[in-house]
């Protein structure tokens, strides 16, 4: 028996870590066992590796150190938590996986996407989401939500430019065409509870 891994994926304040919860609920309404995670973090060590990549300045790391540091986070998530829970046939809803570094690392960073997925299939065995529900906004509308919500007050990818997240939100959309077995691009605007019904129902093929 195993359960499904579904990632939840986007830019900066697109609203993933209530839908997250949202998806959650609903989902456990169905009797399930769900397990509610996030990138980077999730498990204890990796939550160790989150403070090195989310604080400090800008340029702290270079791109190679950046990805490192997230593969050997996600290792160590994948192996403690992600694995075990998949195994005893839970849902697990991770707020961010390995698409992140390909559009923040790669995409935006200029880091070989061949190269992070080597990674990922080192530190992980190249483990992937059965779904992955990409949450788009117009980039405007998505640094007023963040902007709003952390009063200005960003982690070390937030204060990156716009030019940057403009490229990290197209490589997600790159990486969603390409793979339309996997994603499904889900539109953020609107209120709560659309967004919440229209991700459950990107959902139902698999549930
Ligand atoms: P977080 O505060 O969790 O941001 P958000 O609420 O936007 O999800 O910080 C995670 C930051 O790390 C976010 O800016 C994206 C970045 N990130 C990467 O650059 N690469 C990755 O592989 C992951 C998982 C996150």
């Amino acid at each position: 028996m195993r359960g499904r891994f579904i990632s939840l994926e986007g830019g900066e304040g697109v609203g993933k870590s209530t839908q997250l919860r949202r998806l959650a609920e609903a989902l456990r309404a169905d009797g399930r066992e769900v397990v509610e995670t996030r990138e980077p973090g999730g498990s204890p060590g990796a939550e160790a590796i989150r403070a090195l990549l989310l604080e400090g300045e800008t340029d702290r790391w270079t791109p190679e150190a950046e990805a490192l540091l997230f593969a050997a986070a996600r290792a160590d998530h994948v192996a403690r938590l992600i694995r075990p829970a998949l195994e005893r046939g839970a849902w697990v809803l991770c707020d961010r996986f390995l698409d992140s570094s390909l559009a923040y690392q790669g995409g935006a960073g200029g880091l070989d996407e061949t190269a992070i997925r080597q990674l990922h299939q080192i530190g992980s065995d190249g483990l992937m989401p059965d779904r992955t529900l990409l949450l788009e906004l117009p980039g405007s509308d998505a640094a007023k939500r963040e902007f709003a919500r952390d009063n200005g007050r960003l982690d070390r990818f937030g204060r990156k430019t716009g030019e940057y997240h403009d490229r990290v939100a197209g490589t997600f959309r790159k990486l969603a065409e390409a793979d339309p077995q996997r994603f499904r691009a889900v539109n953020a605007e609107g209120a709560m509870e659309e967004v919440t019904d229209r991700l459950l129902a990107a959902l139902a093929d698999i549930r």
